[in-house]
């Protein structure tokens, strides 16, 4: 398995005067069982590159190659691509676990009485 940029660009608000191009010319390989990390100073287009990984953003031009595939193409099955490729975003807890789960908070009940308030799943 892998992932293969060719050329990838991306352009936000194209033909609009807030035009902005965050992915330029990007070619890169993803090779199975490879661990990569991404580094760029802020604004350089990280998050723009990863959410084309698996078809979140569709790039402006070029082509993404899942196991050999064209992803863009019409028959591709981009479900198939996003049970493959998972994302984690920024404060993966809020992604992963119910809000509820994660706030385990003081509530003022309605007798004006302060109570821990716990999810259910908080519960053994
Ligand atoms: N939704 C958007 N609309 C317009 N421009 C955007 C949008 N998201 C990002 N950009 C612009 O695209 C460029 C790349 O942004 P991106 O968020 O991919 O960078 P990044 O490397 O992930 O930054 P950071 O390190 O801050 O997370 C930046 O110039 C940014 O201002
Ligand atoms: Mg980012």
């Amino acid at each position: 398995m892998s992932i293969i940029l060719d050329k990838v660009n991306f352009v936000y608000s194209e033909e609009t005067a807030y035009q902005i191009q965050a992915l330029k010319d990007v070619n890169l390989e993803i090779k199975d069982g490879q661990f990569i990390g991404i580094i760029g100073h802020t604004g350089s287009g990280k998050s723009t590159l990863i959410q084309h990984l698996n078809g979140l953003m569709k790039a402006t031009s070029g082509t993404i190659y899942f196991h050999g595939q064209d992803i863009y193409e019409e028959d591709f099955d981009l479900r198939e691509l996003r049970n493959r490729v998972g994302l984690v975003f920024q404060y993966p807890e809020h992604q992963l676990f119910r809000r509820s789960f994660i706030t385990s908070r003081r509530l003022i009940s309605r007798e004006g009485r302060s109570a821990v308030w716990r999810s259910p799943e908080c519960l053994p």
